[in-house]
């Protein structure tokens, strides 16, 4: 139950959608506000109880009017460790593949052009703006979105390290970040705060919580030699 109200708290909270007005997470829901943060954070969280991913795999959007001359491909990957097929219309970009095709809604749209990060996910180990990139492009790839982080109910380092430093408000930027901040790291070429924030540049956070994040990510950074992190 609980894990069935994290998915809908995260999907409204970071879509912005609140589908009733009166709803009001602070006052009608009995959750402090570190609840909230840690719920818009962990989006990984909610995964457990999405079904099975080929059961969905290769669906349109429900209701989608396909005009029958439009041209489809097929294309398979893995997707946080599952399987995936879908049969889409090869001018799909991942980001829209993953929220509408694959109702995988942790990432976010942001910008839609490349610009703010918002979409940030892992493909083969490798940071992408999936607004940028084509699902039809990805046959292969080992792609690792905000929903894949977490090791069943253990966060991974960097969810609980966003969660310890408050590096977020409202928590949109915030699956982007952290896919960034994971990427980051696998990189190994950031070592400086001034290297971390020219690092992350690439993702905007209108809330102003980069000082934030920083300190999450040298937390990170600095226990990776034996820590337990699972790098993704
Ligand atoms: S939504 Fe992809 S960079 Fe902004
Ligand atoms: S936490 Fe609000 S945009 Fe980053």
């Amino acid at each position: 139950m609980r894990k069935v109200f994290i998915t809908k708290y995260f999907v409204v909270a970071a879509d912005q959608t609140i589908p009733d007005q009166h709803w009001n997470p602070f006052t009608q829901l009995t959750h402090s506000r570190r609840d909230f943060l840690r719920n818009v954070s962990v989006a990984g969280a909610g995964w457990a109880i999405i079904p099975d991913l080929s059961q969905r795999a290769g669906r349109d959007k429900p209701g989608e009017y396909i005009d029958p001359s439009t041209p489809r491909m097929g294309v398979d990957f893995l997707l946080n460790k599952e399987k995936v097929h879908l049969d889409i219309d090869p001018r799909v970009t991942l980001l829209d593949a993953l929220r509408e095709n694959l109702s995988m809604p942790g990432t976010k749209k942001g910008c839609d052009r490349g610009q703010c990060g918002a979409c940030t996910v892992l493909v083969n180990g490798r940071r992408v703006n999936s607004c940028l990139t084509l699902a039809g492009l990805c046959q292969g790839a080992e792609i690792i979105s905000i929903e894949g982080l977490a090791d069943g109910d253990n966060l991974h380092p960097m969810q609980e390290a966003f969660i310890k430093h408050d590096a977020y408000q409202c928590g949109y930027c915030t699956p982007g970040q952290i896919c960034s901040a994971v990427g980051l790291l696998q990189e190994g070429h950031a070592h400086t705060e001034a290297e971390i924030h020219e690092s992350m540049s690439g993702n905007i956070c209108r809330c102003g919580t980069y000082n934030n994040i920083v300190a999450a990510i040298q937390e990170v950074q600095s226990g990776i030699g034996h820590s337990k992190a699972h790098q993704s």
